[in-house]
């Protein structure tokens, strides 16, 4: 199977994209920045040993393909690792892989294949939850181990199913190591290269290191490997300068601007943010997102400031998604300021105090859903009733 083929169902070349994003990537972000002109996005990372514990069900009402474990907490019935929606995501879909062996990505890869466009392998993130057991970024010092990975999964799994294989990876303080790793990966046979600009030990305040991308693109070009470039890029418009400065053939991938605005793809400009929170919350009732995941996210959509403190104090104190859904469709106006103030001057004090120990409490929950022995993603209870449904 020629490469040309296979980019044929994932066009990475020219793409502005959502980067994988731990929480964040979750399906309702993925589908709005879809909707808000990404042309492709990568899924949360999601770990090789736990896709392989998953059970993988196709949801008939909400229209999804869910991969579920079953769970350990007696509270939640069952946990929701992974979820597409393959009538919006088929070949848009890049699923995120954590490895640090190449049998388990492997066989991990095998089970979610046909539900994803294309399977990337992080070999980037520094943070622990990654590089624990040699994963993400840790694979940057193990370039044998990262190329075997990358092999067998464009040979065992990429190539049989037709689908292409991708790694991101950071750069180097050295431009010879790097372009030295560049080129042992462009040989495995990926489809394309993402490169996050900044070094392992930098943060993403720091300033990207752009130093190196023009002799990367021009190995990539060499080697037929559409190439991506991540690392502080906001909105349309710099993606749009970018690809003045290094080419339009190059892609590029947004993370922290797409956390706060996933309407940051749109070509006209990114919308304000109440209109993206009341999108996002209608996304959420679709799909009967849990609650604190809604609320983490959405969390971030919110600006500092006076103006949107009702919103901010409103969200954390909603004790269900119906909540959510109604603060941002009904009580809150197009500036995110309450419609109908309480008359009642201690009301926003308790829900003050009351969504600080809610917003406690879901820092918590999110903090152990981040610990890869736990589910990155609970499903709403059953209980939840939702009467919205998809909309195509
Ligand atoms: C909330 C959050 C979660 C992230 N999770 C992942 C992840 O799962 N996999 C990964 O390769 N990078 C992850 N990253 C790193 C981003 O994909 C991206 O490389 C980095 O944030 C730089 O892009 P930016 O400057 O646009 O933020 C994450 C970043 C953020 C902000």
């Amino acid at each position: 199977m020629s490469l040309r083929i296979l980019r044929k169902m994932v066009n990475y070349k020219s793409a502005f994209v959502l980067a994988p994003m731990v929480r964040i990537g979750d399906l309702p972000t993925r589908l709005l920045s879809l909707r808000y002109g990404a042309d492709l996005v990568w899924g949360p990372e999601i770990i090789d040993k736990k896709l392989l514990v998953c059970e993988r069900v196709e949801n008939k009402k909400l229209g999804t393909v869910d991969f579920i474990t079953q769970s350990n907490n007696d509270d939640a019935v069952s946990n929701l690792v992974f979820r597409t929606f393959p009538a919006l995501e088929t070949n848009k879909l890049i699923f995120q892989m954590g490895t640090a062996d190449a049998d388990l990505a492997v066989q991990a890869a095998k089970t979610v294949i046909k539900d994803v466009s294309g399977i990337d392998i992080n070999a980037g993130c520094p943070k622990h939850f990654s590089i624990h057991s040699g994963m993400g970024a840790a694979l940057l010092s193990t370039p044998d181990l990262l190329v075997d990975i990358l092999t067998r999964l464009v040979n065992e799994v990429g190539k049989p199913n037709e689908k292409p294989i991708s790694v991101k990876i950071r750069i180097f303080d050295d431009k010879d190591k790097t372009l030295e790793l560049v080129s042992r990966l462009l040989d495995t046979g990926i489809a394309n290269l993402t490169v996050h600009c900044r070094t392992k030990t930098m943060r993403n305040r720091e300033k990207p290191i752009r130093d190196f991308v023009p002799d990367i693109r021009d190995m990539c070009r060499a080697k037929n490997v559409t190439f991506i470039i991540n690392g502080d890029v906001k909105d349309y418009k710099e993606y749009a300068e970018l690809q003045n400065v290094y080419g339009e053939d190059v892609g590029c991938m947004v993370a922290s601007a797409a956390e706060l605005n996933p309407s940051c793809f749109r070509k006209e400009g990114p919308l304000p943010w109440m209109q993206v929170c009341r999108d996002y919350a209608d996304v959420c009732e679709q799909f009967e997102t849990y609650k604190s995941v809604a609320k983490y996210c959405m969390s971030r959509l919110i600006p500092k400031g006076n103006k949107s403190k009702s919103a901010r104090v409103r969200l954390s104190a909603a004790k269900s998604l119906e909540e959510i859904v109604t603060l941002f469709r009904d009580e809150l106006n197009d500036e995110g300021e309450l419609v109908q103030e309480d008359s009642e001057k201690g009301t926003e004090k308790r829900i003050d105090k009351a969504s600080e120990k809610d917003t406690e409490k879901d820092t918590e929950k999110a903090r152990s859903t981040l610990n890869t022995k736990r589910p990155a993603h609970v499903l709403e209870s059953a209980s939840t009733s939702m009467e919205k449904r998809v909309k195509a």
